[in-house]
């Protein structure tokens, strides 16, 4: 009998980043592959899934509107309990910091169940930055049999915090995977609005959800928004708004009937990639974006004060420019006005994987079973 792997997701980037990684453990001839979504999102997940034909075995259907951390984690543990007593897998595979990956790895752990972090190490070391993201990845960290960190300084958290270095394989990033088969030069979005932007235009994409940054510091991010518009006439604004009834109100309220601002629902991943691909620059919260932007050579503005991804602040791609109005407006507006500066931003290189992490990914875990005689290469 093959060794049985069960990948648990719940959420679009969880389901952005795992699906290269369902791909890859479906073609391997060592490992049975079985996929659980826990559905902490819904429309946002389906699309995911549409987008890569991938069809789980198990589908828990647990979202709520204006879910709280406490229901929504107790609907997908006890979900995934039943799931896991009725399938026994040997490991289960999860991804990254949301409620879906405490619950994942929870849940195995009481099964004794074996567990394998995808995107594990990142670390702010502020418990209540991003919340409750830091604590779901530093629980899930403490429950893991294998950490798949993306990068050096990922494995290097995880070695201070005592994880033994044979345990641990730096991959690189799925998302990169992800990227070489969703961006094309001729790509036709499937959006119409998207296909009638003014190609005159500069675009300034624009994402934010993260749960602290709700109410004023979104908000605040959308007046000055407003402001480089009035600025700046040569530029456009594409905001793909989050399902989240929160953050819509708060986004609607401030930038609907906006001029040369588009306000899109979540756009499927190969609009949203090949958007960013032909985008000027991007300003965002979102974790996901600050990988995927830097390695299709486009600058990030990150709307919060710390971030889990030094690494593409340190190559010169990603910048923090705080929750204020006025610290948003000045970044945004000086990086759109100095050519030197923006050069600088767009041509830094993308620290986050060559598109191959999920293989790697799969070859540790046939290594685990005794599938394998070599431990994998790594990235980097
Ligand atoms: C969740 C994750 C966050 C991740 C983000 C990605 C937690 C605590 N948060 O935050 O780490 O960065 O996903 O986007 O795990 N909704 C819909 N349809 C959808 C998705 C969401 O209507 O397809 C609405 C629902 O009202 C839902 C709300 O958004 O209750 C919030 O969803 P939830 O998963 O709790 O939080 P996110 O802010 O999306
Ligand atoms: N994304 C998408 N459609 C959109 C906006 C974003 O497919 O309209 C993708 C984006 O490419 C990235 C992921 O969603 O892969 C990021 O998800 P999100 O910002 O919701 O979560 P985070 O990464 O912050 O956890």
């Amino acid at each position: 009998m093959l060794p049985k792997v069960m990948t648990i997701f719940g959420t679009r980037p969880e389901a952005i980043k795992m699906a290269p990684l369902v791909k890859a453990l479906q073609a391997s001839p060592h490992l049975e592959t079985i996929t659980c979504v826990t559905a902490q999102h819904r429309e946002m997940l389906d699309q995911v899934l549409e987008l890569f034909a991938i069809t789980p075995e198990y589908d828990l259907d647990i979202m709520q509107a204006r879910q709280t951390l406490r229901d929504t984690l107790c609907r997908a543990l006890a979900g995934l309990e039943k799931v896991l007593v009725q399938e026994r897998p040997d490991m289960v595979l999860v991804h990254g910091d949301t409620l879906t990956t405490f619950a994942g790895s929870l849940a195995a752990f009481y099964q004794k169940i074996a567990v394998g972090h995808v995107e594990a190490g990142l670390r702010t070391f502020d418990k209540y930055l991003p919340f409750p993201e830091e604590i779901n990845r530093r629980l899930t960290g403490v429950l893991a049999d294998l950490h798949f960190a993306p990068t050096n300084v990922a494995r290097d958290h995880l070695l201070a915090e005592g994880v033994a270095p044979e345990i641990i394989y730096v991959t690189g990033n799925t998302v990169i995977d992800a990227l070489r088969t969703t961006v094309s030069a001729d790509y036709k979005f499937v959006c119409s609005e998207l296909n009638q932007l003014d190609p005159s235009l500069r675009t300034i994409v624009v994402t934010l959800h993260r749960r602290e940054n709700w109410g004023e510091p979104i908000a605040a991010a959308c007046r000055a928004i407003k402001r480089l518009l009035t600025a700046l006439p040569d530029v456009q604004v594409v905001f793909s708004v989050h399902l989240n009834p929160v953050v819509r109100e708060t986004v609607f309220g401030v930038l609907a009937e906006q001029e040369r601002v588009l306000l899109v629902d979540p756009l499927i991943a190969t609009d949203y990639h090949n958007l960013l691909a032909r985008s000027y620059l991007v300003l965002s919260d979102s974790g996901g974006v600050q990988e995927e932007a830097p390695a299709l050579g486009k600058p990030v503005l990150v709307v919060r004060t710390v971030t889990e991804r030094p690494e593409a602040v340190a190559a010169g791609t990603v910048r923090l420019v705080g929750i204020r109005e006025d610290d948003i407006y000045n970044a945004t507006w000086n990086l759109l006005t100095d050519q030197e500066a923006y050069q600088a931003m767009a041509q830094a290189k993308n620290p986050y994987g060559d598109g191959f992490a999920s293989q790697r990914i799969v070859q540790a875990i046939e290594f685990y079973f005794g599938k394998r005689e070599q431990r994998p290469e790594e990235y980097m």
